[in-house]
């Protein structure tokens, strides 16, 4: 059932001094509410996005906008897109499994698809995409697997996004990460509030955002509060930045889970992290890859990956009450179902010239690194400085645990890390 969800378009008559022309002429789509769940505002945004997404202008306005189907919107060109309200999803599960959009990795799949060129979404620090996500992470504790449930939607994927900006905008418990963001290059997110602490029983796999075959993607001024990776770099993430940044109760920053796709070769390349606070977070960085040996597939199982990450600057972090080692490798992710114990150590995924230079605050874990590396390809080039991190009792921590980690700098290793099958970083 659909009623009375419209879309008002007028022309705009703007003039900018930057204009080549003296006059542009905008056309303006303002976004109607059908103010109520029982009616799906999808088809009245989506008429607004095919009227207005070329050289115009989008306005959701201060109300309550309910989103009960997929949305793919690609194409976009010279778009301002100004959010006010909440969009709020909604909770027909078999619904969004069955109707979720591919992504195109990992089969994942999302609720909202939007791409395009030159798109700039202001949400004001009040415009907020609410994914109900109570509801999802309520199911998922009934499933089988509770990691990548095939059809369990992304709030929001960013795909073939380019040249492009959004600011300003709030994420309310995602049904599931929060942010994927593939094929996209040139994208600034800045001012960025993520909560997706349940109300009910805690999230899991709520990543704050994940980058897939994406490049110079410029993260600033996010705070994120969830129960899964603070950010994620995976396959082909290239000219990253997150600088002025908060993440609470998560993971922190992840490089990876990467080395999933037998013989596929895969980077991370030129990643710069600047002043960010953690709070009682697992770890401020941490890398994960996939063994040699493959078994199963994607999402949930595979191994067997190539490639490297390298160049990766991480300066004035810190902390308060990490709960794990600050900054650890784990070479050793697989699919929890595969026979035997696993091989940490033969993996092809090189990790090489990391340098993280000042790192402070409180822990309750004493390893301040811990590389579970590769003997196939060790890690190479670690440099860690200017660490004063503590226990709450004013104790330093002191373990610097090395693994097939020749050639470190700024600290001297104090013994081996634990070689386990988990990944994130010890057993
Ligand atoms: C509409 O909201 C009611 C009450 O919150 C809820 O029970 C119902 O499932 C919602 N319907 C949809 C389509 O989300
Ligand atoms: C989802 O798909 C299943 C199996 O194809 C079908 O039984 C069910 O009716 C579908 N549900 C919705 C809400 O589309
Ligand atoms: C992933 O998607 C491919 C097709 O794209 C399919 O063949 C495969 O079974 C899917 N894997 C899982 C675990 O759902
Ligand atoms: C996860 O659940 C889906 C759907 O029940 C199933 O097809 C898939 O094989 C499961 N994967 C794992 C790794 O348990
Ligand atoms: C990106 O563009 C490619 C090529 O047009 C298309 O096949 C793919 O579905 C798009 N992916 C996303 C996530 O938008
Ligand atoms: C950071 O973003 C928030 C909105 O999430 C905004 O209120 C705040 O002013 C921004 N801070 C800076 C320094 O720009
Ligand atoms: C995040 O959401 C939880 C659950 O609704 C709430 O208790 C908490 O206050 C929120 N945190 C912030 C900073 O808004
Ligand atoms: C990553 O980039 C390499 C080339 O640098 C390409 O061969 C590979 O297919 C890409 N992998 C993915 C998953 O996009
Ligand atoms: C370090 O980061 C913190 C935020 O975590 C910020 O307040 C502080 O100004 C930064 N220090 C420098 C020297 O930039
Ligand atoms: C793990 O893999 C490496 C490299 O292939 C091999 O040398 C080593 O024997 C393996 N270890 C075990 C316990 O299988
Ligand atoms: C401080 O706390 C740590 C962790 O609980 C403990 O290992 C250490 O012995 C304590 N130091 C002192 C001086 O009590």
């Amino acid at each position: 059932m659909r009623a009375p969800s419209v879309v008002l378009c007028t022309l705009n008559l703007l003039s900018h001094v930057t204009d080549a022309s003296i006059f542009s002429s905008k056309k303006t789509c303002k976004v109607k509410s059908g103010g109520t769940n029982a009616t799906d505002d999808a088809p009245a945004i989506l008429s607004a996005f095919k009227e207005c997404g070329k050289h115009g202008n989008i306005i959701f306005e201060d109300e309550k906008y309910y989103v009960n189907s997929v949305m793919n919107v690609q194409g976009l060109d010279d778009v301002d897109i100004d959010i006010k309200g909440t969009l709020l999803w909604s909770t027909d599960i078999q619904y969004w499994l069955n109707h979720s959009l591919p992504v195109g990795y990992q089969n994942q799949s999302s609720a909202f698809v939007l791409g395009g060129n030159n798109v700039r979404i202001q949400g004001h620090g009040t415009g907020t995409f609410d994914g109900n996500g109570d509801y999802w992470y309520e199911w998922i504790r009934k499933q089988p697997n509770t990691s990548n449930y095939p059809g369990r939607p992304h709030a929001l994927t960013l795909g073939n996004l380019t040249n492009s900006a959004v600011h300003g905008l709030n994420f309310l418990r995602s049904q599931m990460w929060t942010m994927s963001i593939i094929y996209s290059h040139n994208v600034v997110l800045d001012g960025i509030f993520i909560n997706n602490t349940g109300n009910r029983v805690s999230s899991s796999n709520t990543d704050g955002a994940d980058t897939i075959r994406s490049s110079h993607i410029k993260f600033n001024n996010w705070t994120v509060y969830n129960g899964d990776d603070s950010i994620s770099l995976k396959a082909n993430s290239t000219d990253i930045s997150i600088t002025n940044s908060r993440f609470y109760n998560g993971l922190g920053i992840a490089m990876g889970s990467i080395g999933q796709y037998n013989d596929q070769f895969e980077t991370i390349e030129r990643l710069t992290v600047k002043n960010i606070y953690y709070s009682n977070t697992l770890h401020a960085v941490y890398f994960k890859t996939w063994t040699d040996d493959q078994n199963g597939y994607p999402p949930n199982g595979g191994g067997g990956g190539l490639g490297f990450a390298s160049s990766l600057t991480f300066s004035n972090l810190t902390t308060s009450g990490l709960r794990g080692g600050a900054v650890t490798i784990s070479q050793c992710t697989r699919f929890s179902g595969a026979p035997g114990v696993g091989n940490c150590t033969n993996s092809q995924f090189q990790i090489k010239d990391v340098t993280v230079r000042g790192l402070s605050g409180t822990t309750k874990d004493n390893r301040v690194v811990s590389l579970q590396c590769s003997a196939v390809k060790p890690c190479t080039n670690i440099g860690v400085f200017d660490v004063d991190l503590k226990f709450a009792n004013g104790t330093e921590a002191g373990a610097y645990l090395c693994g097939n980690a020749p050639g470190t700098r700024g600290f001297e290793c104090t013994g081996s890390p634990c070689v386990g099958g988990s990944a994130t970083g010890g057993c």
